[in-house]
């Protein structure tokens, strides 16, 4: 190939290469040129045939066309990666799908109590699972013989500290460390020597209430009810209300056991509810005067009403969950249709 015939040559292919109307095209015409086999690598390999001293200017000149090649495929978007796939994509191909993750149903049922008690003014205390027999027992007026402190029914760490039973010791730490008026929730994780099936867990949680105020704003047992009352209905939908059983707590006199209208048969009796048209959610009653006096408040000057639920109970008749177990396997085929 002389020099004029190379020069021509180039004109040709830059001509070729500028009217390669798809990435296919401009593809083939890549390795015609400037592929293992194409026509400037084998211009290349012949330069020892060319006469010595023609031999710079026709290197000079196959490289210019090798560049001048080059630069017009990727003008063309030809031979780079980025450049087969901008015209490769199939932009009618549908989105990725993400699932948004939903809360576990106890949380809902604790933030929704709290914003249920919140817009009565009540707020939100906390305290340690790792409690004193103090406050889980003696300030709650629950004596040594007491059944519930027996090593059977307990989890015990030596003979100063347990695992919780109950939330209640939150109240005693609450009126230990403020004066009334108190009006608090306190929910949280308890334990007990349960074994564990379809009802029971030896890990449950609890939401603890509390309202204490000095004697010009006596509180009854009228106000507890109506306070219930408010939260049965917010959490569980119109039409249920509460009633009161006569109960014994050690801590609380009088005591009772809440229980709501069941809300799936509106009190008329079904399966949920056993027929009785009622489901028992919680235990309650007037702070006991002798709590007052392990705390520190003279019983004659001040008053106040304490109470606690379930929160696993809330939830399972909120969602008409059969099983204890499952709001602890996060089994997210179960957990996802509570979203
Ligand atoms: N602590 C009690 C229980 O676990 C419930 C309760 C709380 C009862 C407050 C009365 C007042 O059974």
């Amino acid at each position: 190939m002389t020099l004029a015939e190379l020069e021509i040559a180039q004109a040709e292919s830059l001509k070729e290469i500028a009217a390669a109307a798809d990435a296919a095209a401009v593809e083939s015409l890549r390795v015609k040129y400037v592929g293992r086999n194409g026509s400037i690598p084998a211009l290349i390999k012949a330069m020892k045939d060319v006469p010595r001293e023609e031999r710079p200017a026709f290197g000079k000149a196959v490289q210019a066309w090798r560049a001048a090649v080059e630069a017009a495929l990727a003008e063309k978007g030809g031979g780079t990666a980025a450049g087969e796939q901008a015209v490769d994509a199939d932009l009618t191909l549908p989105g990725r799908w993400w699932n948004l993750g939903v809360k576990h149903p106890l949380t809902r049922v604790i933030e929704e109590s709290a914003a249920i008690f919140g817009r009565l003014g009540f707020t939100v205390a906390d305290g340690p699972e790792l409690e004193t027999p103090f406050n889980n027992f003696t300030a709650l007026n629950t004596p040594p013989h007491h059944p519930s402190q027996d090593r059977s029914d307990t989890f015990w760490f030596g003979d100063d500290c347990l695992l919780r039973t109950q939330t209640s010791p939150v109240q005693i730490r609450t009126m230990l460390a403020n004066k009334p008026p108190i009006r608090v929730i306190c929910p949280g994780r308890t334990y007990r020597r349960d074994t564990t099936d379809a009802t029971h867990s030896a890990n449950f949680h609890q939401i603890e209430g509390l309202y204490v105020d000095t004697m010009d704003k006596p509180v009854s047992l009228a106000d507890l009810k109506s306070v219930l009352a408010y939260f049965a209905r917010e959490m569980m939908g119109d039409g249920v209300t509460v009633r009161f059983r006569p109960h014994f707590f050690p801590f609380t006199e009088p005591s009772v056991e809440v229980d709501f209208t069941c809300h799936v048969c509106k009190g008329r009796g079904c399966n949920v509810c056993k027929q009785s048209g009622w489901i028992e959610v919680a235990g309650a009653g007037m702070v006991d005067p002798r709590v007052f006096r392990h705390v520190g408040y003279d019983p004659e000057s001040v008053s106040g009403y304490a109470f606690g639920f379930g929160v696993e109970r809330i939830a399972m008749i909120k969602y008409g969950i059969p099983d204890i177990r499952w709001l602890y396997e996060n089994d997210v085929r179960f957990l996802s249709q509570l979203g």
